[in-house]
């Protein structure tokens, strides 16, 4: 064995149970009790749970976005991600008019590839459908191992949003090739209308960024799109889910059994729009907006029932000086917020409160998106999968400050929130990358995930 972690509290969707894991390859190769130690690093986890690494289905890493580029690089986001126990972090690579798939698939893997410090894999945005050449690349994306694709149906003045006949025409050919579409829901007309009025009358604070893109201006668009794919019967997966109404029309098409998925993000969870009232409302701001106490308790209740499918985080940073353009003017903020080295500890913090189980977590943050994308070795911890580990400490107490995070950013959204227990170890493929507070991990590690279609 390479690998012996022992006396821990192993942590899957449906049980917790003590016992030794071992390592060998890279992949866990047994589970039980009294193995060999020769030739092996032992680790003695007494006390402490054995989690899957999360997966964090939703991040911007060096996105050329509102103006600038997302602060963390591949390497800053990376090594955040490792020492947050996220040992797989899903990139939005992003098609434009003229490009094709793979090769915006194969440019951004030219600049993770270098840089991963944990494993990766990518949901390409499409913006363009090149009359017609981007839906023939569909096939050739699945089988690369990217069978997953994202539209906007906001981002319109960006030139990044499609409108509902190409969003059909892609939901038809997801379907057909096996791939997931993944979809991020508001109504740009009703924003634009919304600021265009805000501007005249001066209301230029945060505060007017929630109320351009309130409640209804996101259950419109997600109730269309659920609409949409309930109608052609192709797969959906609604990413940041932050509303009531949107979300419980989702929950409804999911209970009618159609294939439909929802995520949300810690921000959702812990922060509601009164955030944009707050003098530094402007870091707050991302799309969608943190919405009402409503919307949170929504959210809340179908974590807790299941009907939401997985937690991510959209991380997408941006430096204070960045934000600051928008002081005077929310229309000029740069959209986005981090948290990928916050996820895992968040949602186990919240298990380790009582608030939803540690077993729940672990099928939020590993098990599901690993299964929902195909990602067919890893999200569990079983015998034969990718030896994907974070060792937890349920009494160790941690208070998140920019200081503490490994990130490039300069300020956080989570600066000074309390976490009861946190992670100590994270391993990528049975290879130690944070411990104990410190990145031990390398540049360059961190591998493509070459993800199966749904058929
Ligand atoms: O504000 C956000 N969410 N920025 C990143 C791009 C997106 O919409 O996901
Ligand atoms: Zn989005
Ligand atoms: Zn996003």
């Amino acid at each position: 064995m390479d690998l012996i972690i022992k006396n821990g509290t192993i942590v899957t969707p449906l049980e917790s149970y003590v016992a030794d894991l071992a390592v060998k390859g890279g992949k866990i190769v047994a589970i039980g009790t009294g193995f060999s130690e020769e030739g092996a690093s032992v680790v003695d986890a007494k006390g402490k749970l054995i989690l899957p690494g999360a997966i964090d289905a939703h991040t911007h890493l060096a996105m050329p976005f509102g103006g600038t580029v997302s602060a963390d690089s591949y390497l800053a986001g990376t090594r955040a991600a490792a020492c947050g126990g996220v040992t797989t972090v899903f990139d939005y690579p992003m098609q434009r008019k003229g490009n094709g798939i793979i090769e915006t698939i194969e440019t951004r893997k030219e600049m993770c590839d270098p840089e991963a410090c944990v494993d990766y894999a990518f949901h390409c945005i499409i913006t363009d459908l090149n009359e017609g050449t981007i839906l023939d690349e569909f096939e050739d994306a699945v089988e690369y191992g990217v069978p997953s694709f994202k539209c906007f149906l906001v981002y319109k003045k960006e030139g990044m949003m499609v409108d509902d006949a190409t969003l059909v025409k892609i939901l038809l050919k997801a379907k057909e090739t096996g791939a997931m579409t993944n979809i991020h829901a508001e109504n740009p007309d009703l924003i634009d209308l919304n600021i265009e009025n805000f501007l005249k009358e001066g209301k230029t604070s945060a505060w007017y960024h929630y109320l351009s893109r309130p409640e209804f201006v996101e259950a419109e668009a997600d109730k269309r799109a659920v609409h949409l794919a309930k109608s052609i019967g192709a797969p959906l997966y609604l990413v940041h889910m932050a509303d009531k109404e949107g979300l419980e029309t989702a929950i409804e098409a999911k209970r009618e059994g159609h294939d439909i998925y929802v995520e949300t993000c810690p921000q959702y969870l812990e922060f509601t729009c009164d955030v944009y009232k707050r003098e530094d409302g402007r870091n707050f701001v991302c799309s969608p907006p943190m919405k009402g106490q409503e919307s949170q308790d929504a959210l809340w209740k179908a974590i807790k029932s299941g009907d939401i499918d997985t937690v991510a985080t959209d991380h997408c940073p941006f430096q204070s000086y960045e934000k600051d353009w928008g002081k005077d003017d929310f229309t000029k903020i740069p959209n986005g917020c981090a948290g990928v080295e916050n996820l895992y500890p968040y949602m186990l913090s919240a298990a380790n409160e009582g608030k939803i189980t540690f077993n729940r977590a672990v099928e939020l943050c590993s098990f599901n998106p690993a299964k929902i994308f195909g990602c067919t070795e890893k999200g569990s911890l079983t015998v034969g999968k990718d030896a994907d580990i974070v060792i937890y400490d349920p009494n160790k107490d941690f208070t998140i400050s920019v200081e503490n995070m490994h990130s490039d950013y300069d300020h956080t959204i989570w600066e000074g929130k309390t976490l009861h227990g946190y992670p100590v170890q994270t391993y990528v493929r049975g290879n130690l990358v944070y411990d104990n507070g410190e990145f031990v991990g390398k540049a360059g590690f961190g591998q493509f995930v070459k993800r199966v279609g749904r058929k």
